[in-house]
């Protein structure tokens, strides 16, 4: 069964929802121009990035990426994609999961997507999105497959499901409930791939403390303390950021989301700056646990 080309993905992906609809909790940014999605798109490649994460339910985000695709520097780079399909409400789920990948195939301008997997997690442990899959790979349609998870009772039971090589997981400083219970260790005994997502905690982390929103709060004092130890370390805290999440066990790449050109450059600038491991050691001693109501943004309100 097919598995994620490891040696060609970089350790920093970038994600597209922010490219394809408004989003985000602290400041609800709408998406850039056309002109500046390819500035970003092109900047991302020449900065080394080989891999790009989109969803079908990412509103124009599939799209825009398929048509940068098409453009000579992606043509020549032909970047790695990952994609999801969307919640299966169809009555028969394989034939749902066949069809969301051709259209993913469509759009994209692709004969091959190299990750496909489920947004919602539920999804995968359905016997049926789970044959659709590994027929798609068996096909060439995709080249592996996996699901998006939120919690690790999810990753858990999707470990268990034949074929499966790719994960995607949220982690971050404040955000190490994946970590903790050997699942991310687990992950790597067994080849699987992960991409850990929202590591600054859809930019909250990087905001000045006195601006956290109020769900927030109680993980002001950790902020301040890691925003801290990186003036005293000299980086900016992204770098401290990424070089955590990029030190924990199978983390093999960082999905990184950013809502302009300037974000982008600031945090392929910060993962070229990473300090060492001890210090990545020390800012990730700094957080304990938070509860769930703080470092799940869907329970922001
Ligand atoms: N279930 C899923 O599969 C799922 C869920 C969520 C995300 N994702 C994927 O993961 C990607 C990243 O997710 P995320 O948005 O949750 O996480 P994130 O990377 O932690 O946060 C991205 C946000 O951080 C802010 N930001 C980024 N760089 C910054 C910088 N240098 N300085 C200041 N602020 C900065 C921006 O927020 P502002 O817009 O407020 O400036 C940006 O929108 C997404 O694009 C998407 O591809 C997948």
């Amino acid at each position: 069964m097919g598995s994620f080309p490891q040696d060609r993905l970089s350790k920093l992906t970038l994600g597209t929802v922010q490219l394809g609809m408004p989003y985000g909790y602290a400041v609800k940014t709408h998406p850039p121009s056309p002109a500046q999605r390819t500035q970003m798109f092109d900047t991302a490649c020449r900065s080394g990035i080989t891999c790009f994460d989109t969803a079908q339910a990412y509103g124009e985000a599939e799209t825009v990426l398929g048509q940068w695709l098409a453009d000579p520097i992606a043509e020549t780079a032909q970047p790695l994609l990952v994609s999801k399909f969307s919640p299966v409400t169809d009555a028969e789920p394989g034939a749902f999961v066949r069809n969301a990948a051709q259209r993913s195939l469509a759009v994209l301008g692709r004969e091959r997507i190299d990750a496909y997997l489920a947004h919602h997690p539920e999804d995968i442990l359905d016997p049926a999105v789970g044959e659709a899959l590994r027929t798609l790979c068996a096909e060439g349609a995709i080249g592996s497959f996996g699901v998006s998870v939120y919690e690790p009772e999810q990753l858990d039971k999707a470990l268990q499901i034949d074929g499966l090589s790719v994960v995607q997981v949220p982690a971050s400083l404040l955000d190490k409930r994946f970590q903790k219970d050997g699942l991310l260790q687990k992950c790597a005994d067994h080849g699987v791939t992960v991409f850990a997502r929202s590591v600054f905690l859809q930019g909250v982390l990087l905001m000045p403390v006195d601006q956290l929103p109020a769900a927030l709060a109680p993980a002001a004092t950790a902020v301040a303390a890691l925003q801290a130890l990186a003036a005293e370390i000299g980086c900016p805290l992204a770098s401290l950021a990424l070089a955590a999440v990029l030190s924990m066990p199978g983390v093999q790449s960082a999905v990184v989301g950013v809502a302009n050109l300037t974000q982008l450059t600031r945090n392929i600038a910060a993962f070229e700056s990473m300090p060492d491991q001890d210090a990545a050691n020390a800012a990730l001693a700094i957080c304990g646990s938070l509860p769930l109501d703080v470092i799940d943004p869907r329970r922001w309100t």
